[in-house]
């Protein structure tokens, strides 16, 4: 586990930019933490690594939305307004096993005890334009958690 603080939204982003190099097919990302915490913006900054260029919306509503940016398939997932047996059986569950994708999920809290392997991302409300962010891998993986934060560590 590590932390790192933003003093900006754009840090923010541009930190899910740095993060977006270590992801690979079939990674699971969960974001939680504080309303408004960041969740979002880390998620743009991820997309915006990954190529994309258009506008990113919140799947607040929608629950789920998909990316197929240059072959690379990545799914945002928002389960704010659900709980974990809102969740439990779901299609949504399709999404917790991503073939040839990458699935980032905010709220990720509704969904942990059913997904066995993810990363996992903590948003901190610190002030009004700080926030710390707290990385960690379940199950706990040392080699993966130190190069992540060589990554990320880098240009910041
Ligand atoms: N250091 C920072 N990192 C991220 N966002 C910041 C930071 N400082 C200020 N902000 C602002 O905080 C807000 C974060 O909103 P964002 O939608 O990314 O949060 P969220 O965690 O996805 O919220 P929700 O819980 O509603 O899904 C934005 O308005 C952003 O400009
Ligand atoms: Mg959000």
């Amino acid at each position: 586990m590590f932390t790192i603080t933003t003093h900006s939204a754009q840090e923010t982003m541009r930190c899910g930019e740095l993060f977006s190099k270590t992801l690979k097919n079939n990674d699971i990302v969960l974001f939680e933490g504080s309303l408004g915490g960041g969740k979002t913006t880390f998620i743009k900054g991820i997309l915006k690594g990954f190529g994309y260029k258009k506008r990113v919306l919140s799947p607040t509503f929608t629950l789920a939305r998909e990316y197929h940016i240059k072959k690379k398939a990545i799914y945002h997932l928002d389960l704010y307004r659900l709980t974990t047996s809102d969740i439990f059986g779901s299609m949504l569950e399709d999404y917790f096993y991503p073939r040839e994708a990458i699935t980032l999920i905010e709220w990720g809290d509704r969904a942990e005890s059913i997904i066995n392997k993810f990363i996992k991302v903590e948003f901190i409300f610190l002030s009004e334009n700080k926030r710390k962010l707290i990385f960690s891998m379940c199950p706990s993986k040392t080699s993966g958690i130190v190069s992540l934060r060589k990554c990320l560590s880098r240009k910041l």
